[in-house]
């Protein structure tokens, strides 16, 4: 018998991830999922035998079996959604972002405040096992207190368009889709510093590239190449009350020789290097030493992190654990991000 019944809201690409993981917690049982498009939400049941099938998530959570769901719909719809979970007594993993606007997102930190349910943002890297490793070092002091980071993710060609591509769905461009992750990222291991202030550019002058042939990106399923409101690329410079620094380039399009990502984290005693592999640096007996710890997986694991995500969320629900990714977190990523947008709108440095 399981002990907590789940419902999965979104059957998209990325759920494929959430049930995988679900399917291998054996505390776990997937017992209804939603859809606005029918079929997907009816193949998935069929697929992998779950009862309830729904193309309204509220008809979702008036089901009395469902205790928990995971959010994986566009980003327009994570808040409502959250907080109808929420008022209707189910815990919740959200995908990231938390939503869209900061309005909303203190719309659904009230939600967990005056319902006492639980919800979980889904910053999956968080989850990675060569950060579990990191932490462990970090934890024990040995790389001092972290005073800068640079988060770097550029995709020369790779603007998914569908909904990724429409701003109204989901609030930005490559900023809020994939920035995200790792703002996120760097700021949970800084310590979760306050937010001093932000300074930030966004830029709209290659467009999504659809021109170029011969070279395959990533495409959402309702890919339209003549159709796109987001920016390119962004960068910023996110100044803490601490005194330290996180930089940050992200883009969708870009005259770049590669794709590339860069997460890296400096401290008084050591640094870090967390991509591609987890690698760390410091200094001993008047020497520097880089380390390459020697793990299974030194890299991002996808669906490994996905797993160890949703066995956090399971645990988080049956009370076992507490949980590491909090709706404050999602809330302050969404005041760093649209103070981003609004640092480049406004072609000026934003105090918080
Ligand atoms: N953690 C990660 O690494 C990661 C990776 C990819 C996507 N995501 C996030 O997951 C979410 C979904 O992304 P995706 O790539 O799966 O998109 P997708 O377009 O493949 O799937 C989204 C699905 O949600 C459905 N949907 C939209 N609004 C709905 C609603 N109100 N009710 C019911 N169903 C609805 C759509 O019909 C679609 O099937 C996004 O928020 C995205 O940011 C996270």
């Amino acid at each position: 018998m399981s002990e907590l019944k789940v419902g999965l809201i979104g059957n998209g690409s990325i759920s494929e991830s959430h049930l995988q993981a679900y399917l291998s917690n054996p505390k776990a049982e997937l017992v209804a999922v939603c859809d606005l498009n029918e079929e997907r939400a009816s193949e998935t049941a069929r697929k992998y035998n779950i009862p309830h099938v729904y193309t309204d998530y509220r008809e979702l959570l008036a089901n009395p079996l469902v205790e928990a769901v995971s959010i994986c719909t566009w980003n327009d719809s994570h808040a409502e959604i959250s907080v109808a979970a929420l008022r209707a007594g189910k815990n919740v993993l959200c995908e990231k972002p938390l939503c869209k606007a900061v309005d909303e997102a203190l719309q659904v930190e009230q939600a967990v405040r005056e319902t006492g349910k639980l919800l979980q943002v889904g910053y999956v890297r968080r989850h990675a096992a060569n950060i579990a490793v990191l932490k462990k070092f970090m934890d024990a002091g040995e790389l001092g207190e972290i005073y800068f980071a640079k988060a770097s993710l550029i995709r020369r060609l790779g603007n998914p368009g569908g909904w990724f591509a429409d701003k109204e769905r989901s609030g930005g461009g490559p900023l809020i889709d994939i920035g995200v992750h790792v703002i996120d990222l760097c700021w949970y291991l800084m310590g979760k510093p306050k937010v001093k202030s932000v300074s930030g550019n966004t830029y709209t002058k290659l467009g999504n590239r659809s021109n170029i042939e011969n070279y395959d990106f990533y495409k959402a399923a309702d890919y339209d190449g003549s159709f796109n409101t987001v920016e390119d690329m962004a960068n910023a410079l996110i100044r803490f009350e601490n005194g330290a620094s996180l930089l940050v380039d992200v883009s969708f399009s870009l005259h770049a020789k590669d794709n590339s990502a860069q997460i890296n984290i400096y401290g008084e005693k050591g640094g870090a290097e967390i991509e591609p592999v987890l690698s760390i640096v410091t200094e001993r007996h008047n020497t520097i030493l880089n380390i390459e710890p020697q793990i299974s997986t030194p890299g991002f694991d996808f669906q490994g992190s996905f797993d160890t995500e949703i066995n956090h969320f399971v645990d988080n629900c049956l009370g076992l654990t507490e949980n590491i990714c909090p709706v404050e977190d999602g809330v302050e990523m969404i005041k760093v991000l649209n103070a981003i947008y609004q640092s480049a709108a406004e072609g000026r440095e934003i105090h918080f």
